[in-house]
């Protein structure tokens, strides 16, 4: 069509209205799909809260990056900029990843520890309904799964704190049953030699996942949200242990953490506490709803790194490479290194998805450097990790919807290893 200039403004505005138009479709798209996909984890109601994020149009412009698709109308060819949906995704070198035995049941949320040759996994949902109350142990010297145990039936069933001394096992708070129900404060011990469980003094208030170590003969819980799931909780508590026993009746005030928020790796190397990365908000339950149903709402995950040593003051370190949150059971030490497998990171700044992360970071507690050390075989979040003769072993959580896709979809129980080198 011809393009005169006394005709400009008004295809001007034709182009605002096909730009309006097709802004509107994909949101429609998206809440479509949203409730369409039903089997995604928490993917129900979709709040669209931030309208600053909005895609923008770049008009009489057909050259694109890599990675970025233009979308086009039919009829009047108007090139939009959309970023692509594997944006997040950083370079990182190929490890060759094996595939072992499969757990007894999938889980997302759970909570894992490793003793010796044998990783204890706690807990989770196995669908967004149903919740597991058990243990499974793996033993990594003849790679097979077994030792099934029941957990107390008042212990917390996802967003649990948990943290060994290489024999006893604590357990913290946590939320209990599924979709997103309320905490308990409720506390427990496991002696895994007897498969004994003791009680320990609850919190003073509950919390989702906070950051919990044993540090300096302390167990240490801080962060995690709020009673409402969504508000992060500063406070910071610690209770003399010993053993399967609680010396105090009463958990104490600590330095309160600088910023709350669950879902962190908590981490104690060379006497120092490290607490990474994590988020800001989480899902709530819907209001009213009888079954607690998760309705999503906005996060901010955090890339951050802080420290406490001898001085009890939170030192701020190097960040991550990039935000990463669902890693608080995702992480192990090796050759002085805190090693973290996957996780998620900011949503899609234009479709809002959630998204799931793909690499193995490192982090040397000497140098403070961050490095990217591998691609895993796909997308993970509240992956439960282990390592043992130098393999680097993950279990679990929810993974992406394929290599294009980081959004997260389905549930699993793999297991899965490679030779670490760092
Ligand atoms: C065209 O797109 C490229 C790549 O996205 C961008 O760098 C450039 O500024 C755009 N030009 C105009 C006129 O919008
Ligand atoms: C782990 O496997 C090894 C080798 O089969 C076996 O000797 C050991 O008893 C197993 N440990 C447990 C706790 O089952
Ligand atoms: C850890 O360090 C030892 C000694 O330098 C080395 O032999 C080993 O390969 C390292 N392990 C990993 C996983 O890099």
């Amino acid at each position: 069509m011809g393009r005169a200039s006394a005709e400009k403004p008004k295809s001007t505005k034709f182009v605002l209205l096909v730009c309006i138009g097709l802004l509107g479709f994909a949101l429609i798209a998206d809440l479509l799909w949203a409730s369409s996909s039903s089997s995604a984890y928490l993917s129900v109601p979709y709040f669209l809260q931030d309208s600053d994020n909005i895609i923008v149009p770049h008009l009489q412009n057909n050259t694109h990056t890599k990675g970025e698709k233009p979308i086009q109308d039919k009829k009047d060819s108007v090139p939009q900029r959309v970023l692509s949906a594997t944006f997040a995704d950083l370079p990182a070198p190929e490890l060759e990843w094996e595939k072992m035995v499969t757990a007894p049941v999938p889980r997302l949320d759970g909570a894992a520890i490793q003793i010796k040759n044998l990783l204890y996994v706690f807990a989770g949902y196995g669908t967004i309904d149903y919740v597991h109350s058990h243990v499974d142990i793996y033993n990594f010297t003849d790679n097979t799964w077994g030792g099934r145990f029941d957990m107390p039936k008042e212990m917390a069933h996802s967003h649990l704190g948990m943290a060994t001394d290489g024999r006893y096992i604590y357990v913290v708070t946590g939320q209990y049953g599924p979709q997103c129900r309320g905490p308990t404060a409720r506390n427990f011990v496991l002696d895994t030699e007897t498969k004994q469980w003791r009680d320990i003094p609850p919190l003073p208030v509950p919390r989702y996942a906070p950051a919990t170590q044993l540090w300096k003969g302390r167990l240490h819980v801080m962060g995690g949200s709020k009673e409402n799931r969504y508000t992060p909780g500063l406070e910071h508590w610690s209770l003399a242990v010993k053993d399967d026993k609680a010396l105090e009746k009463e958990w104490r005030n600590e330095i309160p953490i600088p910023r709350g928020g669950p879902h962190r790796a908590c981490v104690v190397v060379d006497d120092r506490l490290y607490v990474i990365g994590g988020q800001e908000g989480d899902f709530m339950a819907k209001p009213g709803s009888p079954i607690f149903k998760c309705s999503r709402r906005n996060e901010v995950v955090y890339g951050d790194v802080y420290m406490l040593d001898d001085e009890m003051k939170w030192k701020v370190l190097p960040p991550m490479p990039k935000p990463d949150s669902h890693i608080e059971f995702a992480w192990k030490i090796v050759n002085n290194s805190i090693v973290i497998v996957g996780g998620t990171t900011d949503k899609h700044p234009i479709t809002k998805k959630m998204t799931l992360v793909g690499e193995v970071f490192q982090f040397n507690v000497h140098t403070l450097k961050w490095s990217v050390v591998g691609k895993l075989p796909y997308r993970v979040k509240t992956t439960l990790v282990g390592f043992w003769n130098g393999w680097l072993y993950f279990t679990s959580g929810q993974r992406d919807r394929g290599p294009d896709d980081p959004a997260p979809k389905k549930v699993l129980g793999e297991m899965w290893r490679t030779k670490l080198n760092l």
